[in-house]
């Protein structure tokens, strides 16, 4: 493993040609955005945000947004077979569509960026209603994985003009502790991360904080090689990952097959109480990987003294990790739809700004459990 300086969250802007102020929202295409995003508020605790569809004057979509402290989540349907929208959710299945991402100026960022070598998505467009404007822009990145540029100016409403308020008094699922993105990871095809971290360094100023090669990340059937970018002042964070060759198909590999191409493979969610946000969460009927006992018999020695007991966490099947600055707790989700694509992270860092090297070999053969399961290994 490689490590630079991992940049300091008061660090200048000064040089910065995309400052970013962190993730806006996070927009997914599903084949049903009804019920996905009662899932998110039944099984995440999020709640009811702002509506779009044919009733706001948007005849061929149908989205929903909802909210959990710093987090929101957009789900979006076609509502005709012929739209966009219903081929990508035929191609890929439910998946991240949008990462957009806060701007000062939504101008600026579309006009640095694609002068830099950027394809556009979306020339810069001025978003007006009683309440407002939001300016919003994009370009495009791996796979059909799209980075919206948010401005907003002071905007009143509930979400984006074009949206209304949405809410339903009789559902209101209690919060589970999701905070904010942490991270958010990308897979690309065989010999592309290099191409990617190129991209996010050169189209959008990241740097490459911490890169993993096949020996730090595999186990004995298969690899992967990841490298992590970040922006500038660290709130923004997107590790890449490249299947890597090894004895039977690696878990990017089969995302890869099944999401039929590049994408988004896992948001990580940060918590200020993993314990019980993962409770929560497995109460409602989140699915986590299961983590053998023995990775519990060496943590202590591992890791030191850490302040949670280790009973709750062997229960839970949360991991932990130790760097120079402190440590971290984390789990995954199982996927969270059918394909064996998109899972959820959620993380408590307590010091660490790492993403868990040290849990890479447990985590990875949980994976090829389940993998296995699914006779693609
Ligand atoms: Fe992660």
């Amino acid at each position: 493993m490689k490590t630079t300086t991992i940049p300091d969250k008061k660090a200048t802007t000064q040089n910065d040609f995309l400052p970013l102020q962190g993730t806006d929202y996070v927009e997914f295409y599903v084949g049903n955005a009804k019920q996905a995003a009662h899932y998110y508020m039944s099984a995440f605790g999020f709640q009811a945000l702002a509506y779009s569809g044919p009733e706001t004057g948007e005849k061929n979509k149908v989205s929903y947004a909802v909210r959990q402290n710093k987090l929101t989540f957009v789900l979006t349907t076609a509502l005709r077979a012929d739209h966009e929208i219903a081929h990508h959710a035929n191609k890929h299945g439910d998946g991240v569509k949008m990462l957009a991402l806060r701007v000062d100026d939504a101008e600026s960022a579309w006009k640095e960026t694609t002068k830099r070598g950027a394809k556009s998505y979306m020339v810069p467009q001025h978003l007006k209603d009683d309440n407002g404007e939001v300016v919003m822009s994009g370009i495009h990145t791996y796979g059909e994985t799209i980075h919206l540029f948010i401005e907003r100016k002071n905007y009143g409403g509930a979400f984006i003009p074009g949206y209304r308020a949405w809410s339903n008094p009789h559902f209101q699922p209690a919060d589970t502790g999701l905070l904010y993105v942490d991270h958010c990871v990308g897979n690309v095809g065989w010999n592309q991360m290099d191409l990617w971290v190129k991209f996010y360094e050169e189209v959008m100023g990241f740097k490459n904080i911490l890169s993993f090669d096949d020996k730090d990340i595999s186990t004995e059937y298969s690899a992967l090689m990841s490298k992590v970018m970040s922006n500038g002042n660290g709130f923004v964070k997107f590790p890449i990952n490249e299947p890597a060759e090894g004895k039977k198909k690696s878990q990017v590999e089969e995302y890869l097959e099944f999401y039929d191409g590049e994408g988004v493979q896992h948001v990580a969610i940060a918590t200020n109480n993993i314990v019980k946000t993962v409770m929560e969460l497995r109460n409602r009927g989140v699915e986590f990987l299961k983590v053998p006992a023995t990775y519990y018999d060496s943590l202590p020695q591992r890791i030191g003294k850490i302040d949670e007991d280790l009973a709750p966490l062997q229960e839970l099947g949360i991991l932990v990790d130790r760097d120079e600055e402190g440590y971290l707790l984390q789990v995954f989700s199982k996927a969270v739809q059918d394909r064996p694509t998109l899972f959820f992270e959620i993380i408590q860092r307590k010091g660490a700004k790492s993403f868990g090297k040290g849990n890479f070999k447990a985590l990875f053969e949980a994976l090829e459990r389940e993998q296995e399961a699914r006779g693609n290994l």
